[in-house]
C-alpha cells in the first residue's frame, strides 16, 4: 500500500474520478453463487473506493450505481437491488455523513419506490453541507436521457422567451444537465474487463481519461484505486493542443 502512495504525484490530482463499477454478477457466478451475491460484497468496493478518494483528496467522485437500461433485468433482481440500495444506504448514512461527504443524485429517481426516494432525499439533504469531497450516485442513469432531458428545458424556455437561441453554449448547456454543478470528469474507471462506456456522463467525459481493468467490481480495493490514480498520471492530456 506505502508503495502505491508512494507512487501518486499529490500535485496532480484528478478533480473528478467517476467509477463504472462492472463484474458483480459474473465474479458471484464464477463461484457458484447466484448475481446476487456478487451485489453484497460490491458494498466492501465502493467503501474501499471512498477510503482512497479521501486520502487522495479527490474532489468529486461519481459511481454509477444503476443505469436506466438495467430496469431491462429480470424483476427478481431488480427487487434485490433495490432492497439494498435502500436498507444499505439507509444504514450508510451517518457513516458517509461522519466522514464530511455530501452526496448527490443524478439519474431519473423517480421510476424507484417512493421508500428509496426517501432515503435518497435525506441523504443528499442530510450532507448538502459537507465540505470533505462531493459523492455522486447515478442511479436509473442515462447519459443520453439527460441530454434529451436538458434539450427539452432548453427548448421550452426558448419558446417562452426566457432566452434566446445566442444564449445557449457549453456552459448554458451544462447548466441544464443533472450535473449542472459538477465539473468535467477527468478520469473514467471500468472494472471487468469491459472497455466501453454504456451510456455514462457522455458530455462530461469528453476529454476524460480511460482506465480498464480485468478486475471485477467485488474484488476492487484502494490498491487498485491508486493504480488506476498513477496510470492517469502518466497521461499526457492534450486537450486538443501540441503542448
Ligand atoms: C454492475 O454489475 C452493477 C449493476 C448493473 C447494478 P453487473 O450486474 O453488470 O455484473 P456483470 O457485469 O453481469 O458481471
Ligand atoms: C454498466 O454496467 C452500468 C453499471 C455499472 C451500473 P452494465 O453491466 O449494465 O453494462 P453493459 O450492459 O455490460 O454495457
Ligand atoms: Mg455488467
Amino acid at each position: 500500500m506505502e508503495n502505491f502512495l508512494k507512487k501518486i504525484d499529490y500535485n496532480n490530482i484528478p478533480n473528478h474520478v467517476a467509477v463504472i463499477m462492472d463484474g458483480n454478477g459474473r465474479w458471484a457466478e464464477k463461484r457458484g453463487k447466484l448475481r446476487t451475491y456478487g451485489y453484497e460484497y460490491a458494498i466492501t468496493s465502493v467503501k474501499e473506493t471512498l477510503i482512497a478518494s479521501q486520502i487522495l483528496k479527490i474532489p468529486y467522485i461519481t459511481l454509477y450505481v444503476f443505469s436506466s437500461e438495467n430496469w431491462k433485468r429480470p424483476k427478481k433482481e431488480l427487487d434485490y437491488l433495490i432492497n439494498l440500495f435502500t436498507f444499505k444506504l439507509e444504514s450508510y448514512l451517518e457513516e458517509i455523513n461522519k466522514k464530511n461527504i455530501k452526496t448527490i443524485v443524478i439519474g431519473n429517481i423517480k421510476k424507484f419506490p417512493t421508500i428509496l426516494q426517501k432515503v435518497l432525499l435525506s441523504l443528499i439533504e442530510t450532507t448538502k453541507n459537507n465540505t470533505s469531497g462531493t459523492l455522486v450516485l447515478a442511479l436509473s442513469y442515462s447519459s443520453k436521457d439527460e441530454i434529451l432531458r436538458a434539450t427539452k428545458n432548453i427548448a421550452k424556455k426558448i419558446y417562452n422567451k426566457q432566452f434566446n437561441i445566442e444564449d445557449i453554449n457549453y456552459s448554458f448547456f451544462q447548466k441544464h444537465l443533472y450535473t449542472k454543478n459538477l465539473p468535467d470528469v477527468d478520469l473514467i474507471i471500468r472494472t471487468s474487463g469491459e472497455k466501453r462506456i454504456s451510456n455514462f456522463l457522455l458530455w462530461q467525459s469528453a476529454y476524460a481519461e480511460l482506465y480498464f481493468t480485468n478486475i471485477f467490481w467485488p474484488d476492487f480495493r484502494r490498491k487498485d484505486f491508486f493504480e488506476a490514480i498513477i496510470s492517469f498520471q502518466k497521461r499526457k492530456r492534450r486537450f486538443g493542443k501540441i503542448k
